[in-house]
């Protein structure tokens, strides 16, 4: 582990403004920096940087956090590497503290050096087999293509790895997913007799492995198991080399297969990447989204591919943007995108992605093919069916356009949909909610992406949000806090306790902004909620004339919704009855009280929702 200190060190060491500035072109605008999202595709500039904050967000994506945060999403290092690598940046020196990390540091580059030493074996054994050279003539690929894909070879021998690794039986081997152990103890290699891709990480690393039989046999593709290096639902095959060109061509390919990658690439058609023989999980489609805007799935014409298809799209709902685009793409039953591109080329693979079926058709088509609206019953199953779909479709327009389409084909109108879904009319809270807090914009750059920004369901914030997002903007009022007050049935409640905690605790307040407080709660159940409410914070910024007072004012409100609740528990036991003379005499006089304290707290005027 590397020490809470050094990392508060570290981030109050660097500036953000400079750590991101070697790697993206910044511009002022205000207090604040911006840039083009390198995390998404798009040409406004919606990536913002504050150096008060030292904390990076972006309007179009939400992506967020600290210096260390940004490396570690914009190079694909780990936490540790990043720390590492920033340290470096600053000529500061990594404690070797926890001997525990180290090791599983190490344990990580061994396996790393085990997965790459074998891919560069099987390579080379591909140039001694003409079986197998043969057998990807017959499919078509060229040599260039093979060998930027890696593309090798594992002999048809049960310890063939033995030629070199010198100690066979290492555990890095069996952990690399390269070896398998047998019930009697006996160690052979996973891989043989087939043609090996590697897979890559984002970084270009190799970290697994997938073999496939010359010709038929059974299981056509073996994979590597899960290993500490790779987990099937968060890798993409062939990312590591469509990255670029997914941002140049503006759209993601995801495909089933590792032939289809590679075929399709060696057309010139560069931006596909493939799922491991899983679903696309809402990990892949985050990981997408990053990159680009727009996504296009591309699946088999036939049944199976149409399962998989809906899969993706219920993976993807919560995904959503209203400036993203998923669409689906269905080839002619008899083709999948290897056999397609090779028989009808890539202009005609790219306007069939071109005119892909946008998620939103591709939603109400299997929805009314499945429940056909055409009686009442019918009309009613399917608004039943679409139900847990459209509820969590998170972005707005999005789901006004779904909800609109549902409307017209089940014979409803708009609001009564919206009221069967319990959707809320829109915006009236969020309104007098800024009135009243008089936030202000100067955190937002003079860009139209600002009324585009996603922004989900809003609730009208409670005592303890507010009260969090204030403590966000000024850490040192966290010792201003009544601890005892602090609600902890809640996320924001919860978060305020630990802040409140780390004070009695005596550790200082991270003053390296809120990124600083974002790194201090990392890997804390808390993680979600700091990095939540801070990106909202960002984005609308409470205004520092009114701070204070809107501190004051919520703490009030906090302390008259404890009062609040006390009274109805009070008189919920007054009303059971069953109470002696004497318990109902102090009940009723600390009610009294309470009513009282209440009145006071209303007449100090501010509190406005008692
Ligand atoms: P397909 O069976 O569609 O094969 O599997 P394919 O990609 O067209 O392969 P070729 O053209 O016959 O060589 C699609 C993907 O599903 C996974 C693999 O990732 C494969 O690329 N798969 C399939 C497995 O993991 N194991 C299997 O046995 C079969
Ligand atoms: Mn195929």
């Amino acid at each position: 582990m590397i020490p809470q200190s050094f990392v508060q060190d570290l981030l109050a060491r660097v500036d953000i403004v400079d750590v991101i500035e070697r790697y993206l072109p910044l511009k002022k605008g205000g207090a604040n920096y911006f840039a083009c999202c390198p995390f998404h595709g798009e040409k406004s500039a919606s990536f913002s940087v504050s150096p008060s904050k030292q904390f990076y967000h972006c309007f179009g994506c939400g992506a967020h956090g600290s210096a260390i945060g940004f490396l570690m999403e914009y190079s694909g290092l780990g936490f540790v590497e990043a720390v590492k690598e920033l340290a470096g940046q600053v000529g500061l020196q990594v404690p070797d503290d926890g001997k525990q990390a180290q090791h599983q540091d190490d344990g990580h580059d061994q396996l790393l050096e085990a997965t790459a030493a074998a891919s560069r074996f099987y390579r080379e054994q591909l140039k001694h087999a003409p079986v197998a050279i043969d057998y990807l003539k017959r499919r078509g690929l060229s040599g260039e293509i093979a060998a930027r894909f890696g593309i090798g070879f594992a002999p048809d021998n049960w310890q063939a790895l033995q030629q070199i690794f010198k100690d066979y039986q290492s555990k890095s081997l069996s952990d690399a997913g390269l070896v398998i152990d047998n019930d009697a103890g006996r160690r052979y290699d996973r891989f043989r007799n087939r043609i090996i891709f590697p897979i890559h990480d984002r970084r270009g690393r190799v970290i697994a492995f997938g073999g496939r039989v010359l010709d038929s046999g059974e299981p056509k593709y073996l994979n590597s198991p899960e290993t500490p290096l790779f987990e099937k639902g968060r890798e993409l095959y062939g990312l590591f080399l469509a990255q670029k060109p997914i941002r140049d061509n503006g759209f993601a390919l995801v495909v089933e297969g590792y032939m289809d990658v590679v075929a399709l690439a060696q057309y010139g058609v560069e931006n596909a990447v493939a799922t491991l023989g899983t679903a696309t999980t809402p990990h892949h489609i985050n990981t997408l989204l990053r990159q680009t805007d727009r996504i296009v799935f591309c699946f088999d014409g036939d049944a199976a591919g149409r399962r998989a298809a809906w899969r993706a799209l219920e993976n993807s709902l919560e995904a959503l943007r209203d400036d993203s685009a998923l669409a689906f793409l269905f080839l002619p039953a008899e083709h999948d995108p290897d056999s397609f591109v090779r028989a009808e080329g890539a202009d005609a693979f790219r306007s069939a992605a071109k005119a892909a079926l946008p998620l939103t058709g591709f939603l109400m088509q299997e929805l009314i093919q499945r429940c056909p609206p055409d009686t009442p019953e019918g009309r009613a199953r399917l608004v039943h069916e679409a139900r847990p779909l459209i509820t969590r479709v998170a972005a707005p327009l999005l789901r006004l356009q779904l909800v609109k389409s549902l409307a017209e084909a089940s014979e409803l109108s708009q609001q009564e949909i919206e009221h069967a879904f319990g959707f809320q009319s829109q915006n009236q809270p969020r309104q007098r909610e800024e009135r009243k807090s008089g936030r202000r914009d100067d955190f937002f750059p003079p860009s139209p992406q600002r009324n585009a920004r996603p922004q989900g369901r809003r609730k009208p914030p409670s005592t303890s949000g507010t009260l969090l997002r204030l403590v966000l903007q000024h850490p040192n009022w966290a010792a201003r806090l009544p601890v005892d007050l602090l609600p902890n049935d809640n996320d924001e409640g919860r978060a305020l306790i630990a802040i409140v905690d780390l004070v009695s605790l005596g550790e200082p307040i991270p003053a390296g902004g809120l990124g600083a407080l974002i790194e201090r709660f990392r890997e804390t159940p808390h993680s979600e909620t700091f990095a939540r409410v801070a990106s909202e914070q960002v984005e609308t910024e409470f205004d520092e004339a009114v701070v204070e007072t809107l501190f004051e004012d919520t703490l009030r409100k906090l302390h008259a919704d404890t009062v609040t609740r006390e009274i109805a528990q009070l008189e919920s036991r007054i009303r059971e009855g069953g109470l002696s003379s004497d318990e109902s005499r102090q009940l009723a006089h600390r009610l009294a009280e309470l009513l009282m304290e209440k009145r006071n707290l209303v007449t100090a005027g501010k509190v406005s929702d008692l």
